[in-house]
């Protein structure tokens, strides 16, 4: 995406924001509940709630005040800039993010990273959201009363956009609340505001998060090469371990640099694939290494063009990059993506039936070459917002296995 397109974007929903979130008034009705008996009903149908609807009605407010906080202190900011500049904004949102939670801002830019604390946001974040915040329904039924309940305590313009509409209130409310996801199912459309202004600067960082769990098990496969590196996150938090990793990228990121990061957390290496896995350069050097793909590309053009087609999308280059490690006598590779199999759409889409979503960062052809040239041999959750991406471990089948 352009800056420009993106600097509007931000603009345009801090601007919405403001205007949908100067209606909000929770914290009201909520002191009322406070004051109901532990033993109440256990529904939200009265006027008093349970004491575990009482919990997540709480969380709802605890995160719609971080949501109003975020949203209020950016549009305080933007009106104060007198040149709009991208980079300045998502600056401000990340540092009143980590403020937020009393980390220190300074990790953002510092080289070599100094912990691991885009898991720290995440499990603040995560711990904050009521969880339907980041759920998919990925069924046509609708959302119970009781979860409207808790969205509603989020983003109550709904409610007063559906009174506005009375005759209608039902649908008012599931259209205002709820968007579609691809062919997913329904998130909350507020989740859509907070990826576009929260979760766009973070993945100036990096596209997913790594657990410490997963750097426990990456590092039982060193030494490794990560190609597509970006930022270098990933290789900076195992190299942080004393794992051996050595990141590349094909446009290492710079200063002011490529379309989607400007900086580095470890030293990136020029370089594809087909640079790294040549067959005749460093053959012995290379091939004893596993290979590391964290959100290689985005394939919607090739294999989700009736999900998202744009004319701005690198080409894809995961596939020519197992294959050529593959030739240069490689067998084991890591990939950090959504895979098709973990991806649940809905049963009778009209728009295209037949033909899955095959995920947000990874082809459908690495995808069948892994299974089909590879043996899976782990697989492990990763720290995820709403997507479907995990962790998984290839080897290369022996000849007689095949
Ligand atoms: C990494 O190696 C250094 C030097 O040997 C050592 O001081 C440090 O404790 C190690 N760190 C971890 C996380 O193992
Ligand atoms: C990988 O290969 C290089 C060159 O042949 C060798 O020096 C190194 O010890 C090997 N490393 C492992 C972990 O096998």
């Amino acid at each position: 995406m352009s800056h420009h397109r993106w600097l509007l974007t931000i603009l345009l929903v801090v601007v919405l924001l403001c205007s949908r979130d100067c209606q909000a008034a929770t914290s009201g009705s909520l002191e009322e509940e406070a004051t109901c008996p532990q033993s109440s009903s256990t529904t939200t149908t009265g006027s008093c709630t349970s004491r575990q609807d009482k919990d997540v009605m709480a969380q709802a407010a605890d995160f719609h005040a971080f949501i109003r906080h975020m949203f209020d202190t950016i549009d305080a900011h933007a009106a104060t800039l007198t040149k709009p500049d991208l980079r300045a904004q998502e600056s401000l949102i990340l540092t009143t993010w980590l403020n937020y939670f009393g980390m220190d801002p300074a990790v953002i830019t510092q080289t070599p990273a100094p912990e691991n604390w885009l898991e720290t946001v995440y499990m603040h974040t995560k711990q904050l959201a009521p969880s339907l915040f980041f759920k998919v329904w990925d069924e046509r039924a609708r959302p119970t009363q009781e979860e409207i309940q808790v969205l509603l305590a989020i983003d109550d313009s709904a409610a007063v956009e559906a009174a506005r509409q009375e005759h209608d209130y039902a649908n008012v409310l599931m259209n205002y609340l709820f968007m579609e996801f691809r062919h997913r199912g329904f998130t909350m459309a507020l989740l859509d505001t907070f990826c576009r202004v929260m979760l766009g600067p973070l993945k100036t960082v990096a596209y997913a998060i790594p657990s410490q769990q997963n750097i426990d098990l990456i590092a039982q496969y060193e030494p490794l090469i990560e190609v597509g590196a970006g930022t270098g996150y990933w290789s900076a938090i195992l190299q942080r371990q004393n794992v051996t990793i050595t990141p590349y990228d094909a446009d290492p990121p710079q200063e002011e640099g490529g379309i989607y990061f400007d900086r580095t957390y470890t030293h990136v290496q020029k370089g594809t694939c087909l640079d790294v896995f040549h067959k005749d350069n460093n053959k012995n050097i290379m091939t004893n290494h596993t290979l590391l793909l964290v959100w290689p590309n985005n394939p919607d053009n090739v294999d989700n063009a009736p999900e998202f087609h744009s004319s701005r999308l690198p080409p894809v280059w995961d596939t020519a990059c197992v294959q050529a490690f593959l030739e240069a006598g490689g067998t084991t590779v890591i990939l950090v993506a959504e895979r098709e199999d973990n991806i649940h759409i809905l049963p009778s889409h009209p728009q295209n039936p037949t033909q899955p979503d095959s995920g947000l960062c990874a082809t459908r052809a690495l995808q069948t070459l892994l299974r089909t040239e590879f043996d899976l041999v782990h697989q492990m959750d990763i720290p995820t917002w709403y997507y479907s991406d995990d962790l998984t471990v290839w080897v290369k089948k022996t000849e007689s296995k095949k």
